[in-house]
């Protein structure tokens, strides 16, 4: 239990310590897909005390973050990314476009995960050493993840949607982890 609070703590800092960058300047489809990982960053941050169990329990704000995680995943996502949209303040990679199935695997993988989520948002938290508790899933899944599978530990959005919503939770904030370390720039 302690192993996923700390796994799932890294992974949320990794995603929420994104600098008050300024969007002042951003144009175009570089400040609306900004403001779309914004929306989802709010989103993460509306059930994260939820998941850690410092704040009630409520499925229908975990279904509305859900949905809106699955409305800017896929090809949302990806068609936000034309070749070289790079200008200032973008901390988009140019090696998005090198390994461009990989993005699209992660953009894809982000749907799965919120199809997923909303279906284990009537599960309730699990609170207990569920799968997620296991860190090898978390070590070894990021591994798998690179193989370009667009399955990221083959799970189906029914799989994840027999997980308790916390553990579907933290693979949900893994896939924007994951597209984050090797997509966008650092910025702390
Ligand atoms: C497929 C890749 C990918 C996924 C999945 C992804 N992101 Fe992002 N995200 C990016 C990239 C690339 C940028 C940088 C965009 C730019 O600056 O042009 C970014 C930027 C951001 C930003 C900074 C926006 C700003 O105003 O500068 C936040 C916040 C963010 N993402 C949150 C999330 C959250 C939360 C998730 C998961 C629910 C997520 N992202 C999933 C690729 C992704």
């Amino acid at each position: 239990m302690n192993t996923r609070k700390i796994v799932t703590g890294a992974v949320l800092a990794s995603v929420l310590g994104v600098a008050a960058l300024a969007h002042s300047g951003a144009t175009g489809v570089v400040k609306s897909r900004m403001e779309a990982m914004k929306e989802m960053q709010t989103a993460v941050k509306a059930i994260a005390p939820m998941m850690s169990g410092t704040a009630a329990y409520d499925a229908s704000v975990v279904q509305d973050a859900a949905e809106t995680f699955g409305r800017h995943s896929g090809e949302a996502l990806t068609a936000s990314f034309p070749e070289g949209s790079i200008e200032p303040p973008s901390e988009a990679l140019p090696v998005i476009w090198q390994d461009w199935d990989h993005f699209e695997a992660l953009a894809r993988q982000l749907g799965i995960m919120a199809q997923g989520l909303s279906l284990a948002s009537e599960n309730g938290l699990h609170g207990g050493s569920g799968m997620m508790g296991n860190g090898m899933m978390m070590g070894s899944g990021s591994g798998m993840m690179m193989g370009g599978s667009p399955n990221m530990m083959g799970m189906t959005a029914e799989q994840i949607g027999q997980m308790p919503a916390d553990g579907a939770f933290a693979m949900t904030t893994q896939v924007c982890a994951a597209c984050h370390d090797r997509f966008r720039e650092e910025d702390d």
